[in-house]
């Protein structure tokens, strides 16, 4: 079996002025100097922060991530950013598809894709977000509805290095309740068969990582669900004390 490194992200989303952001990163900087962890950890602030923190991780054991980009490398797009410039700023990852972006801005599978191809252009890893609603769950339809955003969203030359599918379901993002660890098995398992399917020998080295109301208490039990290779963290990415709970964890296993 492939040797996954687990990755464990944060996803701060719309929060955090300069002080609070500052203070945050410096706390998880100190963490990563005294604990040294052994998993990959990725912290995704609001743009606006990451050139006032990428100082914090310089040591190089944190790495920065932006939360999207558009697909172009330059252009008349106002408002947006490329990956290009989240490289620039000290980024080697980026979120593309977060299901707040596929709902808030309309994004579909073909835009989620062009986003990631732009990351791996710009010579990042994309961490591509899926995950069905609940009324997709509850019709049956989780399976269908996550192969579906996985074969539409997958940049082509997704490989191990450059790629990271995050599994969210979307009524567990911010709600405080999960799936069993036997849904999210079931739904990494056919993930996993997804991607060997469509990229053989490319897949093996993918990581699939579970993202929604992952916190401090829960997050050992999900980590353990052996095909889970890491969690995308909200909320509790927000307190310095849950989120290395939560890193602590991956280190454990
Ligand atoms: P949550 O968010 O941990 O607050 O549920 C996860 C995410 O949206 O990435």
């Amino acid at each position: 079996m492939a040797e996954r490194r687990r990755l464990i992200a944060g996803n701060w989303k719309m929060n955090g002025l300069r002080a609070e952001g500052i203070a945050l990163a410096g706390g998880l900087a100190a963490k990563a100097l005294a604990n040294k962890p052994t998993c990959d950890v990725v912290v995704c602030p609001p743009a606006t922060l990451l050139a006032k923190i990428d100082r914090a991780f310089d040591a190089g054991v944190i790495k920065l991530g932006g939360q999207d980009c558009h697909a172009d490398e330059k252009g008349a797009h106002t408002g947006d950013i490329s990956a290009e410039m989240l490289r620039d700023t000290g980024c080697s990852y980026v979120i593309v598809g977060h299901s707040e972006r596929r709902a808030d801005h309309a994004e579909g599978d073909a835009q989620v894709r062009a986003k990631a191809a732009a990351v791996l252009r710009a010579g990042m890893t994309a961490i591509v977000c899926v995950g069905e609603t609940r009324a997709e769950r509850d019709a049956g339809n989780a399976l269908s509805v996550v192969e579906g955003q996985v074969v539409g969203s997958l940049p082509p030359g997704a490989q191990g290095d450059n790629t990271v599918i995050a599994y969210e379901p979307v009524w567990a993002i911010g709600s405080g309740s999960t799936p069993t660890l036997d849904e999210i098995a079931a739904v990494h398992r056919h993930i996993r068969a997804v991607l060997d399917g469509a990229l053989k020998a490319a897949a093996t080295e993918i990581r699939i990582i579970y993202g929604g109301s992952v916190n401090a208490a829960n997050a050992g039990d999900i980590l353990d669900v052996d095909a889970v290779d890491g969690a995308l963290v909200g909320g509790a990415s927000l307190k310095i004390e849950d989120f290395w709970s939560i890193i602590a964890a991956a280190d454990a296993r």
